[in-house]
């Protein structure tokens, strides 16, 4: 027969299994958004980075990771030189909060660096560490946007897979058109299960936006059975590059451009799928802390 001591244990401990199972209802994750495209200079840096500030004008707090091992740039587009990076958190040289930059535009952003190849070859005791760092980071944002590099390097895939969402940059271009299908291919074959979106950018007029983003949906329909959201299309602008010189966010040097207005409707979209998805329940975020855990597993397992 069970004590009374014993019975008191058993209800304190319901209890507590449900205090901490409204908690975590309670506790936001980030949605984690990973940029992507098949062919390097597509515009993923120059979309993940103005996305990110629009989104973050429209009320939303907005991480951006910089995690393009090849050519990280949103630092150079942006004119900055960050002292940090993920490299110096790995080492613990620096905390999470000190290598984070702070952008007048409203949005944080993380400096991947050399740091991301880095989170590959982690001790247990590092790994733990800086899981414990990063999942600080669920609920105080929104969402944390990733520039990834190009490719289908295992390397790429791993974020892509690890992330909740996946937005996909193509051109026009055949070529862009093609690799960007690789990537969509890719994740079919490793079951990816988030959302999956596609803007086409530089393209010469709405017309040719809507004929190339259907086509390519169509396309994984019948031979994927993905069901690709377009979010849009952004049009071919010298401004856009005008911006970059500049070393700003073409959306705030230039607010009345055909291309900024581009960014505006793709953010829009991409806040309306991502909570109607989660309004019906489909989807959740699973965060930061997810992210990180699920792309170093991957990382692990491909090194081994
Ligand atoms: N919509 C656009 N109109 C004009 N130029 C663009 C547009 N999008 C990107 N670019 C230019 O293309 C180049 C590559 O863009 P970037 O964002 O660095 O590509 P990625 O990160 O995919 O390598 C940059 O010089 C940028 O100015
Ligand atoms: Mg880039």
């Amino acid at each position: 027969m069970k004590s009374q001591a014993d019975r008191l244990r058993e209800i304190a401990l319901t209890v507590k299994q449900q205090i901490e199972s409204e908690m975590s209802k309670m506790v936001k994750n980030t949605r984690v958004v990973a940029v992507s495209s098949g062919k390097g200079g597509t515009g993923k840096s120059t979309l993940a980075l103005n996305i990110s500030i629009t989104l973050a004008l429209h009320g939303k707090n907005v991480i951006l990771l910089d995690a393009d091992m090849g050519l990280a740039n949103i630092d150079i587009m942006l004119g900055i030189v960050p002292q940090y990076n993920i490299y110096h958190m790995i080492q613990g040289k620096k905390t999470l909060r000190e290598i984070i930059l702070s952008h007048p535009s409203g949005i944080d952003i993380i400096p991947g660096g050399s740091g991301i190849s880095e989170l590959a070859n982690l001790s247990k005791e590092q790994l733990k560490r800086v899981l414990i760092e990063l999942g600080t980071l669920d609920g105080e944002y929104d969402f944390m946007i990733i520039d990834t590099g190009a490719g289908i390097s295992d390397n790429v895939m791993s974020f892509l897979l690890a992330s909740d969402d996946v937005l996909v940059v193509a051109t026009p271009e055949p070529t862009s058109i093609t690799d960007a299908y690789g990537i969509v291919k890719g994740l079919s074959q490793n079951r990816f299960k988030g959302n999956l979106f596609l803007v086409v950018n530089r393209v010469a007029d709405s017309r040719e936006g809507v004929l190339v983003a259907e086509k390519f949906r169509l396309v994984c329909q019948k031979f994927l059975n993905l069901d690709i959201k377009v979010l849009g299309y952004v049009t071919n602008e010298p401004m856009v590059q005008e911006a970059i010189k500049r070393q700003k966010s073409f959306i705030q040097v230039f607010p009345q451009s055909v291309a900024t207005r581009n960014i505006y409707e793709i953010s829009e979209k991409l806040v309306l799928q991502t909570c109607e998805r989660e309004a019906g329940k489909e989807i959740k975020p699973k965060g930061i802390k997810n992210f990180f855990k699920k792309l170093m597993s991957f990382t692990k397992t491909q090194g081994e």
